[in-house]
């Protein structure tokens, strides 16, 4: 039997709540495959650095590398200054490992309700670039706390770092029956990131002929979005906006709790890692109300990474068939979804 080591990072809030529902499932299929799942589990996120002062020690960070994939929950904490957490794990995770694919997937699956009252066929995949822009954390401030504070975040844009992601993207339009790119960008304002993106796809594109390219400026593109999201097909942009587009597009199908995604490093010298695109919730963790749903479909996303396709479509179906299942019916818990999901993959 094939072996697959796993490191499991439930994070904060949520996180655990979700992630254990993501692993009941994958139990379950990899029973079924034959397949054994040998998992770590990382004790980090808030309950860590309370306890240690620690965000990811290089220690972790080693053992991490070492394992096929990592399954990651959510980070952050309102007790835990505001981006410790997010820089110091969840970030330093997707750039140690180069994970510049983040790949986020929206469908609006049958019998999903749509807040759009005409969502049309909404199946789009964002490619997302994961270790530039602004989250590389070039900027600084300037008399900070006077009247004259001067705070810059710099976006980091490297011919390498698009070139690397656009090509990434245009593959996944090439393998889409529809085989349609959109950039989003801003080149009207952000002159000099906006001309390298949009030159790189035009150059990137050019080896692609039968791959029709688009590109909207990222403000219109939430007009879109929301009036005409069936336009969509593969989406490349960059980091930021790509964070922000995908929440969007979560809400017309279906919600922030079916919004699955995965950080990935297609040259495959890292594991790549699955999450669901949601935080921690702070709002809701601990009642029992968080949707994992997200978690399950981050999980087929790791299966079909994994060289598992068909295992990755039944997880999927099942899903499809708990949405239609549930749609009507009461309120459930985590557990209770997590448990239709496993029931409705037998
Ligand atoms: P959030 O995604 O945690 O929550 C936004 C809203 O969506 C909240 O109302 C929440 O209750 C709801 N929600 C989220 N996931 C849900 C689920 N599975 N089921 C039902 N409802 C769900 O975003 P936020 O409130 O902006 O951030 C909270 C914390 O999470 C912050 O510390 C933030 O930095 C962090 N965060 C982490 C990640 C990550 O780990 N990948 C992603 C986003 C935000
Ligand atoms: C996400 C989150 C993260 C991001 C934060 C928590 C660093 O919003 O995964 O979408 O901005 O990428
Ligand atoms: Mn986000």
């Amino acid at each position: 039997a094939q072996t697959v080591r796993l490191a499991v990072l439930p994070g904060d809030g949520i996180g655990p709540e979700v992630v254990a529902e993501g692993l009941k499932v994958l139990d379950v299929v990899a029973a079924d495959l034959g397949l054994a799942v040998e998992r770590t589990e990382y004790d980090l996120g808030a309950r860590r650095w309370h306890a240690t002062g620690e965000t990811l020690p290089d220690s972790a960070l080693e053992e991490i590398r070492g394992h096929d994939a990592i399954l990651l929950g959510a980070v952050g904490d309102p007790g835990v200054p505001s981006g410790v957490l997010e820089r110091g794990l969840l970030l330093r995770l997707r750039f140690e490992l180069d994970q510049y694919v983040n790949l986020r997937p929206s469908r609006l699956l049958p019998g999903v309700a749509s807040p759009l009252a005409e969502p049309g066929d909404i199946d789009l995949v964002v490619v997302r670039e994961g270790t530039e822009g602004p989250y590389t954390g070039n900027g600084g401030a300037l008399r900070v706390g006077t009247p004259h504070e001067v705070a810059t975040e710099v976006s980091v844009n490297t011919a390498f770092g698009v070139e690397r992601v656009v090509r990434d993207a245009f593959a996944r339009a090439q393998a889409r029956p529809r085989r349609k790119l959109t950039l989003l960008h801003k080149h009207n304002v952000l002159a000099y990131a906006g001309h390298l993106w949009r030159r790189t796809v035009e150059a990137v594109g050019a080896e692609h002929p039968d791959v029709a390219v688009d590109y909207a400026h990222v403000d219109a593109a939430m007009i879109y979005l929301v009036t005409d999201p069936a336009r969509f097909d593969v989406v490349v942009t960059d980091n930021l906006f790509g964070d922000i587009v995908t929440d969007l597009a979560a809400a017309v199908t279906g919600g922030i709790g079916l919004a699955a995604s995965g950080n990935v490093d297609p040259t495959r010298r890292s594991p790549s890692m699955f999450e669901p695109v949601h935080g921690s919730a702070p709002d809701i963790a601990g009642t029992g109300r968080a949707d994992p749903t997200a978690t399950v479909l981050s999980v087929a996303m790791l299966l079909e990474h994994l060289g598992h396709p068909d295992a990755a479509e039944r997880v999927v179906r099942a899903v499809g068939d708990d949405l239609a299942a549930r749609a009507g019916a009461g309120p459930r818990t985590t557990s209770e979804t997590g448990d239709a999901i496993a029931a409705a993959l037998a």
